[in-house]
């Protein structure tokens, strides 16, 4: 196991309550706002999901939805299944954006993930997830922004924070909003929280 999985086995059991302390509640409601747009998806990634905590969510919008739910910490990947049911079809397997299935999806969710790579390594992943989608697929992702000096300030302490706890590498944000578009993404839609600091985004391609 890589030491950064190992990292984020360690935070399991505190990320979410820690993720809500520092940020506020929509950390995780910015993920909630777009996901009515699901209902008449079939095959949905998720890459980087942690505990699995928007899971129920998802199935409640559309329950006949076949997710791959792929993450590096074997920890989260255990909470993560603790969120679901056997009759709804999700498949979770342990690994990265090199672990994609030989699969076309209509859907992905990368909700505090493009924020782990840095600008050079970036591009590369998005094209290697891009490669799975069908045509017209939609990505959501929601994402820190980087906009004003407080922004920058935050992002400072926890990319810090991030790099001590789990030995994350990667230490500003990328331009991932950039990244997708540059891969020929369209912003269709976006949604501001936590006084602008957070967005949550559909692209479709
Ligand atoms: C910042 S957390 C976000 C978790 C979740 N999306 C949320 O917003 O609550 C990032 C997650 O991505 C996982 N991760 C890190 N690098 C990864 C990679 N290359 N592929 C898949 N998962 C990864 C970590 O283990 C962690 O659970």
């Amino acid at each position: 196991m890589n030491s950064l999985a190992k990292g984020f086995d360690r935070l399991t059991p505190i990320y979410d309550s820690l993720a809500r302390l520092v940020i506020g509640k929509s950390i995780q409601t910015s993920q909630l706002h777009f996901l009515h747009h699901l209902k008449q998806k079939q095959r949905l990634l998720i890459l980087g999901g942690g505990t699995g905590w928007i899971l129920p969510f998802i199935f409640e919008v559309n329950p006949s939805l076949a997710i791959d739910y792929i993450e590096l910490s074997p920890k989260m990947l255990d909470k993560a299944k603790l969120n679901t049911n056997e009759k709804q079809n999700i498949k979770f397997i342990e690994g990265t954006e090199s672990s994609i299935e030989d699969e076309k999806y209509d859907c992905v969710i990368t909700n505090f993930y493009l924020d782990l790579f840095s600008d050079e390594h970036l591009a590369g992943v998005v094209v290697q997830i891009k490669e799975h989608l069908q045509p017209n697929a939609s990505w959501f992702a929601t994402d820190f922004v980087s906009e004003k000096k407080w922004h920058r300030i935050m992002l400072w302490v926890m990319y810090r924070f991030f790099s001590i706890t789990t030995g994350l590498k990667t230490g500003s944000l990328p331009a991932w909003q950039e990244t997708l578009k540059q891969v020929d993404g369209r912003l269709v839609d976006s949604k501001r929280g936590c006084h602008g600091f957070i967005k949550a985004t559909v692209f479709k391609f």
